[in-house]
């Protein structure tokens, strides 16, 4: 494999912007800035960290997490007009590197039907949006939305007068999910010949999963000459998602012999951030997925196993440590002490502060009472549960629930509000809709339940089980998470975490904090600017009259 700068392919990863598109995949800010850290240790290119002009909301992501990140590029998405483009500048300000993302559709599909535009007024919102962004900062992505189901020559009309007018990235999607390797390639081959100076940019590929064929088409992308890779963690995004970065990051590292390129991502975090993404999304893994999901390195069959003992080459054509599959550790146990306890944390790469290291220590105590065995994967999920509730407005103080399988559940529940406790009983169909409903009577909302699962940490009954619950109310959308050996209370936990977050999505976006409710998320103003009638392809028209017009 060359390793010339020639054959970089550079990882740009969408997970916080077209990932978040996943309908229910909404993250906080603080979950949000917790992945950004991981893909920056991951070496990762550059970061999208959302799509500033959505919502006060979105801004304030992308600004915190170009204040953060130091290592790659954070980036902003923009639509073709200068307000976004201004918002995208004002959120980036902060960034020590930092990229303006703006994009207009380009297929006749997409300009007759969603934009409502001639192609020569795409043509002059290209040159006016993309040049207007290189005044506010020098690296600028452009997209043509839709390209591959773009006429070559106007496509290539679109790219030369991006490049003219100052785009560093051209990036060329299959938005739909339609292309094949074959044409996707093709599609790169012919614009890098045809179009002047396309060697003054890089070319990147952004594919959709509609046909399953993401992963290849982005390969085939690079073949064709495209240098950089937009990926999600796991694939997330719109519809059937977006090219797995992990795949990609796998195929090309594996591959090698046959394809020449190298990214600089370490794969060994890829598990990590892989679960890291899954717990804030509530999106599981499939077990088959491959590179993270739960039997990708698993062998079953008795021929198979024997093989990989004489040489595990023989059925594995990457190792798990070069991802990070780690086998399950069996670290502690509950005579271990606090400095044990502390140097366990520091080797899991937790940092905690004084009041969440007690409590963490204390229900570690807790559970060595209970369960015999504690692995990492224990310490990572009573960790992660205990920081991301302690601080909050609702606690789970106790539960104890009884249920039988011939009449209704009962739960006794007493939780912490602002600091009070309060109590109360109350009954369900079985434990978990008592406890949920228990918690619904002392915090006086009812939000909708959208999604609820548990997996176990470990193996064992005794293992401790990790909940999500997805709650939606008035069209905002959370995932809590909660973790316990006992799946009633850890379900409980979840459920009041998940109400803590929406809380706070309330007072963000109460009158006066946020100015465009309605389009709180990438995904509600991509699909505002898709509907004329709607509120934003107004402003968007508008938008796009004042940049056509600030020329003249
Ligand atoms: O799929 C797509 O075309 C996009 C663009 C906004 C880059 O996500
Ligand atoms: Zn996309």
């Amino acid at each position: 494999m060359s390793h010339s700068e020639a054959n970089r392919v550079r990882i740009f990863d969408t997970t916080l912007r077209d990932g978040e598109q996943s309908p229910g995949a909404s993250m906080t800010l603080e979950e949000k800035l917790q992945i950004a850290s991981t893909l920056e240790a991951m070496r990762v290119d550059v970061i999208e960290a959302g799509f500033a002009i959505a919502s006060n909301g979105d801004f304030e992501c992308v600004n915190q997490i170009a204040r953060q990140v130091q290592n790659s590029t954070v980036c902003s998405l923009a639509r073709a007009a200068l307000g976004d483009i201004d918002r995208a500048g004002e959120a980036l300000k902060p960034a020590n590197s930092g990229r303006i993302h703006t994009f207009i559709a380009t297929s006749p599909l997409h300009m007759k039907y969603k934009l409502q535009m001639e192609p020569e007024a795409v043509i002059d919102a290209i040159h006016k949006s993309v040049s207007h962004a290189r005044g506010l900062i020098d690296d600028v992505e452009w997209s043509a939305e839709d390209a591959t189901r773009t006429e070559i020559d106007f496509l290539c009309r679109a790219v030369e007068t991006a490049i003219k007018a100052g785009a560093t990235t051209i990036n060329l999607p299959d938005t739909v999910g339609y292309a094949t390797p074959e044409e996707y390639a093709a599609m790169f081959r012919t614009v890098t010949e045809r179009v002047p100076d396309a060697d003054k940019a890089i070319f990147s590929t952004h594919c959709h999963n509609d046909l399953g064929l993401a992963v290849a088409n982005s390969l085939a992308g690079v073949a064709g000459g495209a240098r950089q890779i937009e990926c999600t963690i796991n694939g997330i995004g719109e519809r059937a998602g977006n090219a797995a970065m992990e795949e990609v990051v796998m195929a090309l590292k594996t591959r090698g012999d046959i394809m020449p390129y190298h990214t600089r991502i370490v794969s060994e975090e890829i598990m990590r951030t892989s679960r890291l993404v899954s717990t804030v999304t509530g999106f599981t893994v499939q077990n088959n997925k491959a590179i993270v999901g739960a039997n990708a390195f698993a062998h079953e069959s008795g021929i198979h196993q024997d093989g990989m003992l004489k040489n595990a080459e023989t059925y594995e054509i990457m190792t798990p440590e070069s991802v990070g599959v780690t086998k399950s550790v069996l670290t502690m146990g509950k005579h271990s002490g606090r400095h044990a306890f502390a140097d366990k944390l520091k080797d899991l790469g937790y940092e905690l502060g004084d009041n969440a290291f007690q409590e963490c220590f204390r229900r570690f105590k807790e559970l060595g009472d209970r369960k015999k065995n504690i692995y990492d994967e224990d310490i990572v999920a009573l960790v992660d549960d205990e920081v991301a509730t302690w601080s909050n407005r609702f606690q789970v103080i106790s539960l104890n629930t009884y249920s039988s399988s011939n009449g209704e559940a009962v739960a006794n529940l007493t939780m912490a509000i602002d600091g009070d406790k309060k109590k109360t009983v109350t009954y369900g169909s079985g434990p978990v809709d008592a406890a949920f409903n228990a918690i619904k009577d002392l915090i006086d909302m009812e939000p909708h339940l959208q999604l609820f699962q548990v997996h176990a940490v470990t193996h064992g009954t005794d293992a401790q089980a990790e909940c999500t619950v997805r709650l939606e109310e008035g069209g905002r959308t959370v995932n809590g998470q909660g973790a316990h050996e006992d799946t009633v209370t850890a379900a409980a936990r979840a459920y009041v975490s998940a109400v803590n977050k929406l809380l706070v999505k309330r007072e963000k976006q109460a009158p006066g904090a946020v100015a465009a409710q309605e389009v709180s998320t990438t995904r509600g103003i991509i699909r505002a600017a898709c509907g004329p009638p709607f509120y934003l392809s107004v402003s968007l028209a508008e938008n796009l009259k004042v940049l056509m017009s600030s020329k003249r």
